[in-house]
């Protein structure tokens, strides 16, 4: 107990002088239990479960109808749950010209934090960053921040959340004089120009202080500099215009990064040092061009993305994330949504190191619920500060290029409510002083639309250099949103067949599918004819039901509201005025499992599967928005002799492709333009319909005349063996570094058995441990943590982490009943 509590008390050594941040995500004490004695000081937690953060308790818990977030919400559990840390000041680190601050980046949800027993703050929205100053809470010896957070109302979501302190959490030490949270604010120009407003924080409103700001490129040098005087008694801002000579521009392509690194100084000492990244490009979004970016056309290909990380949960990992984006980009993807609220920082890092353009979005409600205890109880108390610390926090970003105030607000129609509202009582609603009359235009008062104004104010009011827009599913200009004039893009969420009467209902303005597709598929479960479209369910309203709990990975099964990914696609690839579209979604995520209800408990809506393994969708898109050459033939080639089975096949850089059965050709195809579903080939695949015989199926592509692409599928043997790959073959010693370890059942030949279902079993040994199981199956009643997953159509996936406490190598190996071991050894770096 003593040697326990002497690891917990790990001392904050920040230094002095300039600012310190430190990552405190190591060493928490959690319970899943709820009393106000966990808050005090003295309080024995040595008893709880040691943990490093990032941390979600739902993940760890099992799948059942009972639960309270219900299929919708992944029926994962929810309840109260607390976190305790320790740490040590000295008598030198408390004195009075420093101050300390604790900074969340993400809490679900309703967190209130106390040090030492006394309470600092409360934040109810989970996926918003905080930071609060601990100073006067803190003494030397020993300090207890603990947190409880409360996700036990529910449903309070559309989708998984997640539970507990799911993102990082960091302390920053920082002299009395300060740059502000989230104080700097750098815009910039293609052509170099740029300006860096800088917001000091200090209790004394007096003392003249120097603010130097200093561009660097990627390699550190220093490529402009300034530095302007600010008189506390005077302001606390000051703002200052640079001039970096032929920038690099950030692009897609190349997204080439500068830093502003912006010192305080006290006559010649540094006082405080902060750096901003940043980068210089132009976009706009253009009522018949669509969007370009450094003045050249291009589509945004974009997907939805919710938090979640699969077997991870919503605990977020650099790696899982940076896997996620990794594989989106191999598919063409340029552009996230951040769908529907605030991300995680560091996914914005990366699509700003990587090159993704980025919606960033702030709410799935305002004051209308979608569920029954979501944000929307919330909302007219908390939503100018949410939305507010969105902006101050992201808007430095470059990939960055719209701002969404909210998705599928049911404040879009009208209701008996908002008809019967006063003046006063919308201003009230707007609660921010402003004066309904005035907001409303030509007389015509809509609180929703008063509303809508009065979010785009707020936006305005921290960055004026990205647009506005707003997931709308209704497409109809007498949508409340629309009718206020505050949303920049026209942004619909499906609707394709109004696309047409866009330039005539919205003139002028810019359009773009903020969402779109919601086709539902299973990996590699195929449903024949592949001629038929099944729409599932008919309606909305309507209940859908198959034995099967599957939807078919051919691209023929949508909900009643969305398309095909053709369809879809078709309209945005050949109307020039649409900007992009951002499919729902770029992964299956936890929860909303349309078109089923429990024990289906994740989504359908993925071109990619949970585990991260691509549907065959995933090629066609490939196929269209990369220069790689594409040759994607499926489905496997096990079946029952004499089945008519449709071979489908995505491809580019050719004219035909043919297709041969044991040698025997099945005919030549070239794709045709169209995308009515009901025809075998179409603009973006072709097929044939062919009879099943044991052996192997191969497809050659021509240009030219000449052979340019070859792909051959065997009918596989009896399983025989386990098959591992990693994604990396060597991890950090860091306690967070991950490997995703594909599994796979093949038989002696190595061809993957595609309907294996071996319950296979993984033993650790070395400094990892495992992070979570999956297989991308959306009924699956197997715990994401565990030591043991069946095999879906032939695959599963096993997450490695790397474990502070161990050393060595980490090896894994994966055993089942009648099958050859596999293992693979993954090295450890220090
Ligand atoms: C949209 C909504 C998404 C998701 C999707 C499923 O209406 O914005 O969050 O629910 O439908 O098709």
């Amino acid at each position: 107990m003593k040697r326990v509590f002497i690891i917990l008390l790990s001392v904050l050594t920040l230094s002095a002088t300039a600012r310190e941040r430190k990552n405190i995500d190591f060493d928490w004490r959690f319970v899943l239990a709820d009393t106000t004695e966990f808050a005090n000081l003295d309080y024995d937690d040595s008893h709880w479960r040691l943990l490093d953060l990032p941390h979600d308790w739902a993940i760890e818990g099992d799948f059942m109808a009972s639960n309270p977030s219900g299929a919708g919400g992944g029926a994962l559990p929810g309840g109260v749950g607390w976190y305790r840390k320790h740490f040590y000041l000295s008598l030198a680190d408390v004195t009075d010209d420093v101050l300390y601050k604790l900074e969340f980046d993400g809490v679900y949800m309703n967190s209130t934090v106390y040090v030492n027993g006394e309470k600092v703050g409360f934040r109810p929205y989970g996926y918003s960053s905080f930071e609060y100053d601990i100073s006067p809470y803190l003494k030397t010896g020993d300090n207890v921040i603990a947190v409880r957070v409360d996700n036990s109302d529910q449903p309070n979501s559309r989708w998984y959340s997640g539970c507990g302190i799911y993102r990082h959490v960091w302390m920053t030490k920082t002299r009395l004089v300060h740059v502000a949270h989230w104080g700097t604010y750098v815009t910039t120009q293609a052509d170099g120009n740029m300006t860096v407003e800088v917001t000091l924080n200090s209790a004394e409103k007096k003392g003249t202080y120097t603010i130097r700001n200093t561009v660097m490129d990627k390699q550190g040098k220093a490529v402009a500099s300034k530095t302007a005087q600010v008189s506390l008694a005077r302001t606390d801002k000051t703002v200052t215009s640079l001039k970096v000579n032929r920038p690099q521009l950030w692009s897609i392509e190349n997204p080439y990064l500068y830093t502003v690194k912006t010192e305080v100084l006290n006559g010649k000492e540094v006082i405080d040092e902060v750096t901003t990244t940043t980068g210089f490009r132009s976009f706009r979004f253009d009522a018949k061009e669509g969007f370009s970016l450094n003045g050249k056309r291009m589509k945004l290909n974009g997907v939805c993305e919710h938090h979640d990380l699969g077997c991870l949960g919503s605990a977020f990992h650099e790696d899982a994330m940076h896997r996620k984006l990794v594989i989106l980009r191999e598919m063409g993807v340029n552009a996230i949504r951040c769908s529907h609220n605030p991300p995680a920082p560091e996914l914005l890092d990366m699509c700003d190191s990587m090159g993704f353009v980025v919606m960033d979005e702030s709410f799935d409600m305002w004051r209308r619920k979608k569920t029954q205890n979501d944000y929307a109880r919330f909302f007219d108390e908390w939503h100018e500060r949410d939305l507010s610390d969105l902006i101050l926090r992201d808007r430095n970003h470059p990939s960055i290029i719209m701002w969404s105030i909210g998705n599928e607000v049911l404040e879009q129609w009208s209701s008996a409510e908002a008809d019967t509202l006063t003046l006063e009582q919308a201003n009230l609603i707007l609660n921010a002083g402003h004066d309904a009359s005035t907001l409303a235009k030509d007389g015509e008062l809509s609180v929703n639309s008063l509303l809508t104004q009065h979010l785009a104010e707020i936006v305005k009011r921290y960055d004026t250099t990205r647009p506005i827009t707003s997931g709308c599913n209704e497409p109809s200009p007498n949508n409340h949103l629309f009718k206020s004039g505050a949303i920049d893009i026209i942004g619909f969420n499906y609707h394709h067949e109004w696309v047409k009467d866009v330039p005539k209902n919205f003139p002028g303005k810019p359009f773009i599918f903020s969402e779109s597709v919601s086709a539902l598929q299973t990996r590699d479960n195929y449903w024949m004819p592949s001629d038929s479209i099944y729409k599932a369910p008919q309606e909305w309203w309507l209940p859908y039901t198959h034995p099967s709990y599957m939807c078919s990975a051919y691209d023929n099964m949508h909900a009643s509201w969305s398309s095909t990914h053709e369809q879809t696609w078709d309209v945005v690839k050949h109307n020039d005025f649409v900007g992009g579209q951002f499919i729902w979604t770029g992964f299956d995520y936890i929860g909303e499992p349309t078109p089923y209800s429990f024990p289906a408990r994740s989504s359908y809506f993925g071109i990619i599967d949970l585990a991260g393994f691509p549907k065959d969708v995933y090629y066609m898109y490939q196929s269209e928005w990369t220069d790689k050459d594409v040759l994607h033939l499926f489905p496997h080639w096990n079946h029952i002799p004499g089945d008519t089975i449709d071979m489908w096949c995505y491809y580019n850089h050719a004219d035909e492709v043919e297709l041969f059965i044991n040698g025997r050709s099945q005919g030549i195809r070239k794709k045709t333009p169209t995308t009515n579903p009901s025809s075998l080939t179409t603009e973006y695949h072709v097929a044939w319909r062919v009879v099943y015989e044991p052996g192997e199926v191969k497809v050659v592509a021509r240009k030219d005349g000449k052979q340019v692409g070859e792909q051959m599928i065997r009918t596989a043997g009896a399983p025989d063996h386990i098959r591992l790959t990693t994604d990396r073959t060597s991890l950090l010693a860091d306690g967070r570094s991950l490997a995703f370890v594909t599994v796979e059942v093949v038989d002696k030949d190595g061809n993957r058995c595609p309907l294996a279902e071996n319950q296979i079993v993984f033993d650790v040994t070395g400094a990892g441990k495992i992070a979570g199981v999956d297989n991308g199956c959306q009924t699956s009643m197997e715990r994401f943590k565990d030591n043991r997953r069946k095999a879906f159509f032939g695959k599963c996936l096993v997450v490695l982490q790397h474990e502070r406490t161990k050393t060595g190598d980490i090896t894994l190996r994966a055993r089942a009943a009648d099958l050859k071991d596999g293992i693979i050894t993954i090295k450890v770096s220090l």
